[in-house]
């Protein structure tokens, strides 16, 4: 079977990792979630106090980017790749409200997305890999075989990210959730530097009304049409 690269982008909470880890898994692939990777480097300039809801001091982040390394590491029990920064896993942390209200600030600089579009270049350079976020599609693998673009209502999305949060145990408002989702994709699809945008060649898939069984399967037969 031939390998090839899968890109996944979207809107946020539209659920891009759960379908990209579920075909990894039965492809046998690697899966990225790059997400993690800019939510990461949002966990570092927060501990640094790099940004705050007051300031961002950007030149400050800019020149600690080196400090900064990215891993991914399988873990065998979930069965997927968890993202370690300098060392520790941050897969749970990065995972917060307050990270997620931050990130798309982070997102924005443009040497910030250098870093990361380098080591997903790396990471995707023997192929046989699904790879979901943003501009996967666009810039990072413009040459992928397959290209998904999701969406769904901001109604569904919220939902399922507000479901997601309370599950952990945080404490959040379905009004907190909406807001910050909607705010995300206002700023990830007008900033300057590969803003979220369908690629022309990319498939759309709308899950509002599709299960998460449904929308595997969609996704499988497409990727079974390019193996
Ligand atoms: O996918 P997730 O919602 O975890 O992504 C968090 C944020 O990271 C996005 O809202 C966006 O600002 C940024 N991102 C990006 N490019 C990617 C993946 C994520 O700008 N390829």
């Amino acid at each position: 079977m031939k390998k090839i690269i899968i890109a996944i982008d979207g809107f946020s909470s539209t659920g891009k990792s759960t379908v990209a880890k579920q075909l990894a898994k039965k492809l046998g692939y690697v899966y990225v979630d790059t997400g993690a990777m800019y939510r990461a480097v949002t966990l570092y300039a927060m501990q640094h106090n790099f940004i705050s809801k007051e300031y961002f001091k950007k030149e400050k982040l800019i020149n600690s980017l080196a400090e900064i390394k990215l891993e991914f590491h399988f873990n065998t029990e979930k069965g997927f790749a968890e993202i370690y920064l300098n060392g520790k896993n941050v897969e749970n942390e990065i995972r917060t409200l307050s990270v997620s209200q931050f990130v798309s600030t982070i997102a924005a600089v443009p040497e910030v997305r250098k870093m990361q579009v380098k080591q997903q270049h790396e990471l995707g350079e023997k192929k046989g890999i699904v790879m979901d976020g943003r501009d996967i599609g666009t810039v990072v693998f413009p040459q992928a075989e397959l290209k998904i673009f999701m969406t769904a209502s901001a109604e569904t999305r919220a939902k399922r990210r507000f479901d997601e949060l309370i599950a952990k145990g945080e404490n959040v408002t379905f009004q907190e959730v909406i807001q910050n989702i909607e705010e995300r994709d206002k700023v990830d699809s007008s900033r300057k530097d590969s803003p979220l945008k369908k690629a022309e060649d990319a498939i759309v898939v709308d899950n509002s009304h599709l299960n998460p069984d449904e929308q595997f399967q969609k996704i499988l037969q497409l990727a079974k049409e390019k193996i």
